[in-house]
C-alpha cells in the first residue's frame, strides 16, 4: 500500500518505466516515503537536517496545494526503497509573451545506486512530464488549477511553446546533463544571507 500522490500517475511516462531496470519503479513522491527513506537519497545533494515526520508532511502537503506546478518523482528499488529523485517547478513568466519556464531541481540517485542510469531516466520522465503540463496549458490557458484534469494524451509540438528548461549544478555534473540534452549557458551567481 502506498500513500498519498503528490500529483496523478498519469504524467509519468510509461516508456520510462518500462526502461528501468528490473523491478524498479517510477511515481509522484507518496505521504509515507519519509519512510522508506525519501530523504536519505537527498543527502547525495547536501545537508538536510533532522526532519520529523510532521514537517515532511506539511512540505508534502504545501506540494500537493500546489501540484500544478511543482512535481517531484522518485524511484524505487526491487524492495521498496526509494533510490531516486527529482523535482520540477514551473514559473510563469510575463517575458517572451507569458512564457513559462521549467526548473529542474534536486536530481539526486543513491551512492550505491549510482551508474544504473537511474538519474538518467528522472531526468526523461521529468521531460516527458514537462511536454505534457505544459502543453495543458497551452490547450487551457489560465485554467492553472484543472491542468492535471485535462486529457493528458493531447500533447502538443513543444515547437509552440514558449518554453525554457533551465537547471544550476556543479562542474563535475555538466557531463551528465549533456547526456541528459542539456547545452551549458551564462552564468550562475550565488547569494547566501
Ligand atoms: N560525469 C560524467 N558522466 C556522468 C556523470 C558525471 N559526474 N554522472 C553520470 N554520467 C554519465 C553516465 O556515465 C551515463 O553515461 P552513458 O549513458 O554514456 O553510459 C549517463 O551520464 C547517465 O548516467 P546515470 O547512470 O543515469 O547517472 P546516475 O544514476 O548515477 O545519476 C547523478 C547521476 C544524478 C548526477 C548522480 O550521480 C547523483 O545523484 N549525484 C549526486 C547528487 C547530484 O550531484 N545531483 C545533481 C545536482 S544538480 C540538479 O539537481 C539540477
Amino acid at each position: 500500500m502506498t500513500g498519498q500522490l503528490l500529483f496523478s500517475t498519469s504524467l509519468i511516462s510509461p516508456e520510462v518505466q518500462a526502461d528501468l531496470p528490473p523491478g524498479y519503479k517510477i511515481r509522484p513522491l507518496a505521504s509515507d516515503d519519509y519512510e522508506r527513506g525519501f530523504l536519505d537519497t537527498l543527502t547525495v545533494l547536501t545537508e538536510i537536517g533532522d526532519i520529523s515526520k510532521a514537517q515532511f508532511l506539511e512540505r508534502f502537503n504545501y506540494l500537493k496545494q500546489h501540484n500544478h506546478e511543482y512535481f517531484t518523482i522518485v524511484i524505487l528499488s526491487p524492495d521498496d526503497r526509494v533510490v531516486g529523485a527529482g523535482t520540477v517547478f514551473v514559473e510563469r513568466k510575463f517575458i517572451r509573451n507569458t512564457g513559462l519556464v521549467g526548473h529542474i531541481e534536486d536530481i539526486a540517485v543513491n551512492k550505491n545506486q549510482q551508474g544504473k542510469k537511474l538519474g538518467l531516466r528522472c531526468g526523461k520522465s521529468i521531460n516527458g512530464l514537462l511536454t505534457i503540463v505544459l502543453s495543458s496549458y497551452i490547450q487551457s490557458p489560465g485554467a492553472a488549477a484543472n491542468l492535471i484534469l485535462i486529457n493528458v494524451f493531447i500533447v502538443l509540438h513543444l515547437t509552440y511553446l514558449v518554453l525554457t528548461v533551465i537547471l544550476d549544478c556543479s562542474e563535475k555534473n555538466v557531463p551528465f546533463y549533456e547526456k541528459c540534452g542539456f547545452t551549458r549557458k551564462e552564468v550562475e551567481m550565488a547569494w547566501y544571507c
